[in-house]
Order: structure tokens, then sequence, then C-alpha cells
């Protein structure tokens, strides 16, 4: 199995282009289902999420090829509405298959869905969307079977907000002939830029980025060439990283205003950080001060994603801070690595209490999923000697050779066997 291996010592200095978001193109892949002509996606990296809703497309039996990081999908022949389990459980993005298909053959059958290992993820939200617009749903064998022929458009409102299940009900609607209006949205940048992609093949989908999207149904969609956002995620842990290791570091193709809380709170920490167009420069001092307190919430409250980074960040800061996680209750798995590496963190239940020490020592960790991966190589930054880090492909599944861009910021770290 491969592993990454880190050394400290390195300030991480340089540029580096964001690449495209992984929480953008997977909804949007499975929203190429309903052009009638073909999709073309450009600078799609190699992210093990995206490959697998491409062997979903593929299954489906849409015609995909690549050339480069370009993508061109075909989903005129596409007969088949099944999403086997073998495909589905790997990852939470395949959920938002229901959506499509039902969109386009007004039924579906597609397995429950898998994901991050980060505590109870629940398809409740997405259910009992569905079945306020008239989808007819049997959950059997760990699948869902869908009918969607007496669809009607609704108002539906989400109990809570939802990045997933607000675009299910996007692509479940957005051909269905009328107004539906869904209310208490999630406003995430990845909820805007599906609505977007959409709207670029003829569908009519407004106030996305509000808590109030209206869904005007079309007959058809036409064929687009579409670039995703950058990933606020990648973009926020190189960010990070410089921070920890006191470097002067510019990402670039990344809107700062899909970062704003977390910017806040690097220049809290001490970091001088200047935005400019698509461009976020941040140079650190010496060693961050420690935040008083962190807590996560739903867009434009600081991303749950970006908690492990911080938590690496916050356990090398000067002074105490509280982590309060809000969203899933399995965000703290890489804690008792981290304490092997010195920190000095005591977790109880969703909170983390964090007491910052100077130096972390190099050891031999394991990811749990894909951002405490991320989090363990930040920690490693600037542990003493070498931490290496296995079950490296849960952090291919959000990062494309995570070693390959903090290597051209500086930071000495390969990929070993
Ligand atoms: C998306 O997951 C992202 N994944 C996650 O990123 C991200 O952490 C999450 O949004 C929150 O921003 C993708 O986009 C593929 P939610 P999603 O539905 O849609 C609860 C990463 O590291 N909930 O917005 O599954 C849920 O338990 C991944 O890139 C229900 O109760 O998240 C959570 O507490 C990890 N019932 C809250 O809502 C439901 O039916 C928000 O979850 C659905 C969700």
């Amino acid at each position: 199995m491969e592993k990454l291996r880190v050394h400290s010592g390195h300030k991480l200095f340089g540029s580096l282009k964001a690449c495209s978001s992984k929480n953008a193109l997977l909804p949007i892949l499975a929203g190429s289902v309903l052009s009638e002509g073909e999709v073309t996606l450009y600078s799609v990296p190699n992210f093990i999420d995206i490959q697998k809703m491409i062997e979903i497309l593929k299954s489906l039996g849409a015609k995909v090829t690549k050339f480069g990081d370009i993508i061109f999908i075909d989903s005129k022949n596409i007969d088949r509405f099944f999403v086997s389990h073998e495909l589905g459980k790997d990852i939470r993005g395949s959920i938002v298959f229901l959506g499509a298909l039902i969109s386009r053959f007004k039924k579906a059958c597609v397995s429950y869905p898998g994901g991050c290992n980060i505590g109870s993820r629940p398809i409740d939200l997405h259910l009992k969307g569905l079945k306020a617009l008239g989808v007819k749903i049997v959950e059997e064998h760990g699948y869902l079977y869908c009918d969607g022929k007496d669809m009607k458009p609704t108002t539906f409102t989400f109990e809570k907000q939802s990045v997933g299940a607000t675009q299910n009900l996007i692509l479940a609607s957005v051909m269905l002939n009328g107004k539906t209006t869904l209310k208490n949205c999630a406003k995430e940048p990845e909820v805007v830029d599906l609505a977007n992609f959409l709207n670029r093949m003829g569908a009519k989908v407004c106030g996305a980025g509000t808590s109030q999207i209206t869904i005007y149904g079309v007959e058809k969609l036409k064929s687009v060439n579409y670039q995703v956002i950058g990933d606020r995620i990648v973009a926020g842990t190189y960010l990070t990283a410089a921070a920890i290791t006191g470097g002067d570091v510019e990402i670039c193709n990344i809107s700062p205003k899909y970062l704003f809380s977390v910017l806040k709170k690097l220049a809290y920490c001490g970091c001088n950080v200047v935005t400019k167009n698509d461009k976020i420069r941040l140079t650190a001092t010496n060693r961050c001060k420690a935040l008083q307190s962190i807590t996560t919430g739903v867009f434009p409250k600081f991303p749950t994603d970006m908690q492990s980074a911080f938590l690496s960040l916050m356990a090398v800061s000067n002074g105490r801070c509280k982590i309060y996680e809000r969203l899933f209750d399995g965000r703290f798995k890489q804690v008792p690595d981290l304490v092997k590496m010195g920190a000095k963190i005591d977790v109880n239940c969703n909170f983390a209490s964090v007491f910052g020490v100077e130096k972390l020592s190099g050891a031999d960790v394991s990811a749990t999923d894909l951002r405490a991966g991320a989090g363990l190589v930040l920690a490693g930054l600037n542990a003493d000697g070498y931490t290496t880090i296995d079950n490296v492909h849960y952090i291919d599944r959000g990062y494309d050779h995570i070693e390959r861009d903090l290597s051209i910021l500086g930071a000495e770290i390969e990929r070993i066997e």
C-alpha cells in the first residue's frame, strides 16, 4: 500500500493553481446524463471519486473519453437507470444520480451511497424531498427503487440545509414541467456551480446560493462546454499548510468569497492574507496565534471540510483553541495519531480542546478519511523527523497527488511503497 513520507523544516513558498472542485464536479457529472448532446468538462483532476463517477456513467451506457484533463461525455444512448452497489458503495456522490436518472427516465434504481467515514451519513432529506415531488420510493436490499411517473412540481422546505439533497432535488426537477420551489436550501458554491452548469444547458434554475431556489422545468437540455470552479477546500488546505510552516504562498483559480470564513480565521491567527480577483496570497508569521474557538457550519460559516486542517494548525499554534464540529459526528478520528505525534488534544463528543505545542514529532500514522489524512500531512510539515502516512487512497479521493502540489511549494514529501 502506498504511503506518503513527509519531512519538516521547510517553509512553503511559491504559487499554485487550485484544481477544479471535486464537490462541484460530482453532481455535474451526474447531471451530464440530462444533456441530449455532448458535455465537455475542462481541467478535470484525477481524483478517485471522479474516476468512480465516470465508471458509473459508463455503466449506464454513456460514452466517456478523456483527452488530457478534458472529459467528453456523450449520454445520448444511455438506456440504463441502475447504479450498482459495486460502483456506488464507495462514494457519497453516487446518490445524486437518483435525481438525474429520475429526470431522464422517470425512474431510477440506485444503491445506498458510501462516502468518507466521518460519522453517520443519512439520506432522509434526499428521500423526503423526492417523495414531496411525487416520487414513489421502495428501499429494499440496499437499493432505492424510484418511480417518478406521477411526479408533480411542488414547494418543499428542507428540515436542514444539505448540499447533496439540494443538488439532488435540483436535478430531479430541472425537466419537470412546471415550477418547483425549494426552501432552506444549502448555499454552498458547489450548489451554485451545478445550477450554472444546468442553466448553460438551457435549464431555468433561479436563486442558487440563496436559501430559496426556484426551478422552471424545461423539455430538453443541450450540449455544453464547462469549467467548474476551483476547489476551495484544496486551496484552503494549502494556505493552512503555508500558515503551519511560516511560509508565503499564493493560490490562484480560487474565488476568495468561497473561503471568506477560513481567510478571516487565518488572519486572526496572525497571517497576512491578500486577495485579488481569483488569487489568494498568505504570508505567515513564525508561529500562529491560537484561535479562541472554531465552530463548523453550513456555508458561509466555517466549512467542516477545513476542520481537520485547522486542527493540525491549532495543534502547533500558540495557545488553546476549542473546536466544535457541528455537522458530522466522526470528524476527530485523526486525534489519536496527532497525540502520538505529541499534540495536546482532548476530545469530548463533538468538541476538541487543543493546547498548541511548538513542535510535533514525526511518527508513522494512518489516514482515516480524506480530510483527516490531509490534516496528518500538514502536521508532518511541522513535526521533527519523518512522518509517514498510510491509507493514502483516502487522500487521493480529494487531492490530485498532494505530494506533487506540496513539493512545488518546497515541502519535502514523497510517495513511497
Ligand atoms: C457534502 O456532503 C460534501 N460532499 C462533504 O464533503 C461536505 O463535508 C458536506 O457536503 C458539508 O459541506 C460532497 O459534496 C460529495 P450534507 P453531503 O448533506 O452532501 C446531514 C469532503 O471531504 N444530513 O450537506 O453528504 C448530514 O449528516 C466531503 O469533500 C441529513 O441529516 O453533506 C450533515 O450533518 C466530506 N440527512 C448535514 O446534514 C440527509 O439526507 C450536512 O450534510 C443528508 C444530510
